[in-house]
């Protein structure tokens, strides 16, 4: 029998599922138990995601009504949602409590955005929606790995691309209080962010060869940040922020600027984020400036800094699907069991994509 945690992925049809599914016919601590989606169940992984097609020869999607019957009672179960926000709490409750009937013990890391905040009535005025399972609200946290070392709680929810750049990005500049706490941050990401369903302002022809700003100072990550800021340095911070699309598939790139407190060096900006960042595999202190290709399709973060004196600029860039999504997804599942957070992480960035 093997020694390998049962692994189930909801929303698995999707690009954050999708990537799930790779890392995991890689990682040597977790095995596939169940691929779930209604719109393709029955089709082969193969069928669906054709460059994963020798890494899961048989297996095949399954609906949600039958994924349970390919875990056993009293089993240990890694399970990971991809859905959309808005459907995946209450999806993830249903799961909890099956389990929790079969006297199954479950971790859940969620991609989606429905266990980012930690208050019911903070997640409900940014999403305009009910939340679909408040009672599961103080069993998550939301935090990224660097910048979380204990947690007390069974599950999370991920912080998602854009924040896990922002916010990787934001945190060491607050608290070595540098500079003041308005960050200005100006972000990129690729068409994949999107996810697979193409709509009027997503698809191809619109974003090929094109770039513009989408709801500027309004979106819905600024707050997200900031609570994750503040949770992590311990000071309030106000984000202003401004995404765009830029033309390619993956990848993320955000500009963050503040102002310095009084005259600063890049040597001591710096100094701040290698020392944040010393013991955290997956985030590098470049020297030049990030580049898409050096970490797309890895879970790495690049990180540089520039100043003149007055004005603080942080740069960072990331994989949307990976760092972003499903490698920071990962990153933790491997920490709630206790896990190297590296396992199955580790491949670098093929550089030409
Ligand atoms: N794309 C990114 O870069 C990125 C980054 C960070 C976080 N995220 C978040 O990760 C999640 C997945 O993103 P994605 O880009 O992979 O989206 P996607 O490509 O649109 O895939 C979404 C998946 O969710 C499933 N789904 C749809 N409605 C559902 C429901 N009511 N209940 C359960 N499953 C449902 C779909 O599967 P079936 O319809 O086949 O069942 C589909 O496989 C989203 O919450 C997104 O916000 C995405």
């Amino acid at each position: 029998m093997s020694s390998r945690i049962p692994a189930v992925i909801i929303g698995a049809s999707g690009y954050v599922g999708g990537e799930l599914l790779r890392l995991i016919a890689g990682h040597p601590n977790f095995e596939l138990a169940a691929a779930v989606s209604d719109s393709v169940a029955g089709k082969t992984i193969g069928d669906v995601f054709g460059h994963l097609a020798t890494a899961f020869l048989k297996d095949t999607f399954v609906a949600h009504s039958d994924w349970l019957d390919q875990v056993d009672t009293d089993s240990d179960l890694a399970l990971f949602s991809a859905a959309p926000h808005g459907a995946s709490a209450a999806v993830i409750a249903a799961a909890i409590d099956a389990c929790e009937q079969r006297n199954i013990n479950v971790h859940v890391v969620d991609s989606s955005a429905d266990f980012r905040f930690a208050r019911q009535e903070d997640w409900e005025a940014v999403y305009k929606a009910q939340h679909g399972a408040p009672q599961l609200l103080d069993r998550f946290i939301c935090a990224l790995p660097e910048h979380a070392d204990n947690i007390d709680v069974a599950h999370v929810g991920h912080p998602g691309c854009f924040a896990t750049a922002s916010t990787l990005a934001t945190v060491p500049l607050i608290t070595s209080r540098l500079t003041e706490t308005d960050v200005f941050i100006s972000g990129v990401t690729g068409s994949t962010g999107s996810g697979k369903s193409p709509s009027a302002g997503t698809h191809h022809p619109v974003r090929n060869s094109n770039f513009y700003a989408y709801k500027p100072l309004a979106h819905r990550h600024a707050p997200e940040v900031a609570a994750l800021a503040e949770t992590a340095s311990g000071r309030k911070t106000n984000v202003h922020f401004v995404p765009h699309s830029g033309p390619f598939a993956r990848g993320i790139h955000v500009t963050l600027q503040a102002k310095a407190t009084k005259p600063v060096t890049e040597e001591q900006v710096r100094k701040v984020y290698e020392a944040a960042y010393a013991d955290a595999p997956f985030v590098q202190i470049v020297s030049g400036t990030p580049r898409l290709k050096d970490v797309v399709a890895s879970n790495q973060c690049h990180i540089s800094v520039a100043t003149d004196g007055d004005t603080v600029v942080v740069m960072a860039a990331i994989d949307n699907l990976v760092k972003g999504a499903a490698g920071g997804a990962m990153q933790w599942m491997n920490r709630l069991w206790g896990l190297p957070q590296t396992s199955g992480l580790d491949a670098p960035a093929p550089g030409w994509t």
